[in-house]
């Protein structure tokens, strides 16, 4: 059995859409959701399917072992950043190398590092008039959105997409790619 643990901070549309994926799937379990934002609609989610969810603060994530403490009991094969805004600590970066991965709503390494998340990603894409954007799927090192890349997806734009426009696009590719990603990467471990 593959255990894997998902690191949320918003609406966990990804979560849910990974937690279909694998729910008819008796090698691989979701061991948990961890979420640093308290009402965050994953949650509600969590719930809904049925799966362990649980909240950690700043202070917890950042200046204690509370949260490697909580991995550890949980000895996940694959941790997933599914939409998660912090920074990882290097106390999480160390204990599991190559086994944290991370999405990125664009063609990394553009339009990636601090700052460029959610809507701020496509509003500069859209900004930049590109004809194409895409998702990133890659390992998780101590720098935002530079480790070793494993996936890149693309679609086309058209001049009249909005940033709204482009978001849904983006996360109509993360639904159709992350969950096989996942899986690929977690039959490697
Ligand atoms: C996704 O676009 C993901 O790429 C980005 O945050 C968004 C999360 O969406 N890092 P959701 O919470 O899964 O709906």
């Amino acid at each position: 059995m593959k255990r894997i643990v998902l690191f949320a901070s918003g609406s966990g549309s990804n979560v849910e859409n990974i937690a279909h994926y694998f729910r008819d799937n008796p090698e691989v379990s979701i061991s948990c959701v961890l979420s640093n934002k308290k009402d965050a609609k994953v949650f509600e989610r969590c719930n809904r399917l049925n799966l362990n969810a649980l909240y950690f603060n700043r202070h917890s994530f950042y200046n204690s072992d509370c949260v490697l403490n909580i991995l550890k009991s949980l000895s996940p094969d694959l941790i997933v950043l599914a939409g998660f805004l912090w920074k990882i600590p290097d106390n999480l970066i160390s204990s599991y190398p190559n086994k944290i991965i991370n999405i990125h709503p664009a063609l990394l390494p553009k339009y990636g590092g601090k700052g460029m998340y959610g809507m701020y990603v496509h509003e500069a894409v859209k900004n930049n008039n590109e004809t194409e954007t895409g998702i990133t799927i890659h390992f998780v090192n101590e720098n935002y959105d530079e480790g070793g890349i494993i996936k890149q997806a693309k679609i086309d734009l058209s001049p009249n997409d909005t940033p709204e426009m482009i978001a849904e696009k983006v996360h109509q590719l993360e639904y159709d790619y992350f969950p096989k990603v996942i899986e690929q990467v977690l039959m490697g471990t």
